[in-house]
């Protein structure tokens, strides 16, 4: 799998993020391996920059190993180390304890502590840096997410020969609530390091040319912002999605549709299947979810005999605070539901922590009548979209909250406000009880829908309007 990639400044396509698509990690037996990385970046672009020869700087995951860069099926990766300080400080302090509950609507507390916002811009500066060395002359550079906000800025300042575009996979805050920032000047002016400023939403781009409107003082026309120095900057929605195709075959696979049966059979061949998958995270609504269930069960709406609900929650940035006491919270609240409504061999929730492949996830989306996807924000949520392309004989009800990016484009799911508990709890009923060809009607158009807009139209529609900027990135164009 090793080889080093030859010379620098010779990639034309760089991504950089703070993960690699894949992560190193200790085998059972103590032996190094590689695992695909967690979260919907990962799963979004990993398959179009295999196909495009690209070189992706990131981080492995914890670990302060040095690793040489390598070339992984025509993919060449390029690990960038991050010391323990760094890890806590930019990874688990700034990106996790601060940009990620801020940028989700403040659902937690963001705490601001100027030692992680250092660490924030040391940690950028050194992305940058390697960026402006691999790259080609005239390249593309694509930066991705909220942990590389600054990269942009830098890297046009050592490479101004370089198109950069920056994609946000979470969401961008309204101005009144990116306004608590500390740093909010610095950031929007990182992010205008790019010539292309990309979000999930319409709402998402529009916030951020209003907040730069505001605060920067440049003028803005609609999604165009016009910098002092005539060079311009767009800001727009592209909506991520997954690869269509891939999961519809893995779901139509043999040994899917074999493993569906056998997780069936495994809960009892109940009538009834409804799934939970989330990375385990507080913006997931999680808990709203399961106490809604639990008390569709305790009112008699649902029985244990015939009905389950199966919760996978997968382990995720385990050492900050807010994380641990969520999977406290959630142990607790399953342990109690099991507990007071389950029975031998029929508990109420069948939950799992733990992180599975790709063919089990098809699997569980197989053997699910209905998916439950309630985050309280959430920039897109692919696994609402995953559901979708696995259910390839037009059945399978999707239960989906408003407040996930992907409510824009799933119009036809059974649509909910996870804080409005009796409404969530009205809503699944309602998908549980519709007639079969309703719940057909609407498998179809959600199809539809996600066949139409797949990963790889995402890919190049970003990559189509970063290649249309003009070389002098729009500097003759006067507003
Ligand atoms: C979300 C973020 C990604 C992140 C992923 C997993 O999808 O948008 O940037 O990589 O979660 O989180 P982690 O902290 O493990 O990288």
């Amino acid at each position: 799998r090793v080889a080093t990639v030859n010379g620098n400044g010779t990639a034309d396509l760089v991504i950089v993020a703070n993960r690699l698509p894949v992560d190193r990690v200790t085998e059972a037996d103590g032996t190094p391996g590689w695992r695909k990385s967690p979260g919907g970046l990962v799963t979004a672009l990993e398959p179009v920059m295999r196909s495009n020869d690209g070189a992706w700087i990131g981080w492995p995951g914890s670990t302060d190993e040095e690793m040489e860069p390598f070339v992984d099926e025509g993919l060449s990766l390029i690990p960038m180390t991050l010391s323990p300080a760094e890890i806590e400080e930019h990874y688990e302090g700034f990106s996790n304890g601060t940009l990620w509950p801020l940028y989700h609507d403040v659902v937690a507390k963001p705490a601001f502590h100027r030692e992680w916002w250092d660490s924030y811009v040391t940690v950028n500066e050194r992305f940058a840096a390697k960026a402006a060395q691999v790259a080609a002359k005239g390249a593309t550079v694509w930066v991705q997410d909220y942990q590389m906000q600054l990269v942009p800025a830098m890297l046009r300042e050592l490479r101004p020969d370089l198109r950069i575009g920056f994609f946000l996979h979470i969401p961008f805050p309204p101005a009144e609530l990116f306004q608590q920032l500390p740093w909010r000047r610095q950031i929007l002016e990182g992010l205008l390091g790019a010539d292309i400023v990309g979000f999930q939403l319409a709402g998402g781009a529009a916030n951020f040319v209003r907040l730069v409107r505001q605060r920067v003082g440049h003028k803005t026309h609609r999604d165009t912002i016009y910098l002092p120095d005539g060079r311009t900057v767009r800001a727009a929605a592209f909506p991520i999605s997954i690869d269509f195709t891939e999961f519809e075959e893995l779901a139509r696979s043999e040994s899917v549709s074999q493993r569906a049966k056998q997780i069936r059979e495994a809960l009892g061949d109940p009538e009834t299947v409804l799934l939970g998958i989330d990375r385990l995270d507080y913006t997931k609504g999680i808990t709203p979810r399961i106490r809604a269930y639990s008390e569709l069960v305790r009112d008699g709406h649902f029985d244990v005999e015939d009905t389950v609900f199966i919760q996978v929650a997968t382990p995720s940035r385990e050492r900050v605070d807010q994380y641990r006491a969520l999977r406290d919270d959630i142990d607790r609240l399953v342990g109690r539901i099991n507990g007071d409504l389950g029975k031998i061999g029929r508990p109420a929730i069948s939950y799992m922590h733990s992180s599975y492949p790709r063919h089990e996830m098809a699997a569980l989306y197989r053997a699910a009548d209905m998916m439950v996807v309630t985050p309280y924000r959430d920039g897109m949520n692919l696994v609402a979209k995953e559901y979708v392309a696995c259910r390839y004989e037009n059945d399978g009800a999707l239960v989906l909250s408003e407040f996930a990016g992907a409510a824009e484009e799933l119009r036809q799911a059974w649509q909910v406000n996870p804080y409005d508990i009796n409404g969530m709890k009205a809503t699944i009923l309602d998908a549980a009880r519709a007639e079969p060809k309703e719940v057909t009607r609407r498998m179809r158009a959600m199809r539809k829908q996600v066949r139409e807009n797949d990963v790889s139209q995402w890919a190049i529609r970003f990559l189509d309007a970063l290649a249309s900027v003009p070389h002098d990135h729009g500097k003759t164009v006067r507003p």
